[in-house]
Parts: C-alpha cells; sequence; structure tokens
C-alpha cells in the first residue's frame, strides 16, 4: 500500500505516492528523473547516493522516501543558479577535480554541507567531511584543492 509524502526538492514541492520500502534514492532517479544523484553501492558504503536533507548530508539509499515525509532535500540539481555554476562546482571544474564523475555530486554535496556550517574547515576538516565519498579516479587530492579553493571563493578569506 503506498503512502502520500510531502516534501521540498530543490526548493520545490513535491508530492508523491510511494511503497514502504522505496528508498529516497529511488524516488529522486525514479520518480522526479533527478538522475544527477548517483546509484553506487545502495549499501551506505560509497557515498555517490549524498544528497543534504536539512542541512545534513545522508546517503539516499539508506533513506527510506517516507522518511523524507516534511524534510528539504538539496540533491545536485538545485546548487547551480539559473545557468551559473555553485562555487564549489566550478571550483572542482577549475582544479581538475572530476575525472569519470560518478563520485563528484555527492562529493560536492558533502563539501556544501562542510562549508555551510564551517566556512574555514582545516585540510584534515575536508578530508574528514568527505571521508564517506569514494573516488576511484582521482586520488582526492584535487578534490581536497577544489574544496579548499571553493572555501576562498565563497568566505572571501584564505584557509589554512
Ligand atoms: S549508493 Fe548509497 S552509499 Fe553507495
Ligand atoms: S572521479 Fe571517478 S570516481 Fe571520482
Amino acid at each position: 500500500m503506498k503512502t502520500i509524502i510531502n516534501l521540498i526538492v530543490n526548493d520545490q514541492p513535491v508530492e508523491a505516492a510511494v511503497e514502504p520500502n522505496r528508498t529516497l534514492l529511488q524516488l529522486l532517479r525514479e520518480d522526479l528523473g533527478l538522475t544527477g544523484t548517483k546509484h553506487g553501492c545502495g549499501l551506505g558504503d560509497c557515498g555517490a547516493c549524498t544528497i543534504i536533507m536539512d542541512g545534513q548530508p545522508v546517503n539516499s539509499c539508506l533513506v527510506l522516501a517516507v522518511q523524507a515525509n516534511g524534510r528539504e532535500v538539496l540533491t545536485i540539481e538545485g546548487l547551480a543558479d539559473n545557468g551559473k555554476l555553485h562555487p564549489i562546482q566550478q571550483a572542482f571544474v577549475d582544479n581538475g577535480a572530476i575525472q569519470c564523475g560518478f563520485c563528484t555530486p555527492g562529493m560536492i554535496l558533502s563539501a556544501k554541507a562542510l562549508l555551510d556550517e564551517n566556512p574555514r574547515p582545516t585540510e584534515n576538516e575536508i578530508r574528514t567531511a568527505i571521508s564517506g565519498n569514494l573516488c576511484r579516479c582521482t586520488g582526492y587530492q584535487k578534490i581536497v584543492e577544489a574544496v579548499q579553493e571553493a572555501a576562498k571563493s565563497i568566505d572571501g578569506t584564505e584557509v589554512s
């Protein structure tokens, strides 16, 4: 039996009828067509499905759609502003922090959650914040540099 849920996704109200076992990841990708959120392991291990829910980064493969009822969700599609990349997205492009791109949406949303809470993170704090996001391609260094540059451009000051 389906349940009606109401949530906000990328600033838009959404109403959906979902089965009790439907995940938030399935709702986003299959029902709403927001395929920027990636389906990697489906087990909470890879972070490819990371979205921000009520300000916190979460693995959407581990959240039931019914648990998102009444919540506010941000996916990678909600970051750009009228076609202008968010500073974190721009920094990933500028720093060569994207190779295959599979980890990138989740990585960027983990970085956003960090910078929203801590605009001037240390390198260790950045590495900790993205530790749940696996990347098979970049070796992480360029991703860390991109987050450092994004922090500078958002905050307007140097970071340690
Ligand atoms: S797909 Fe959700 S953590 Fe891997
Ligand atoms: S860029 Fe390929 S997994 Fe990260």
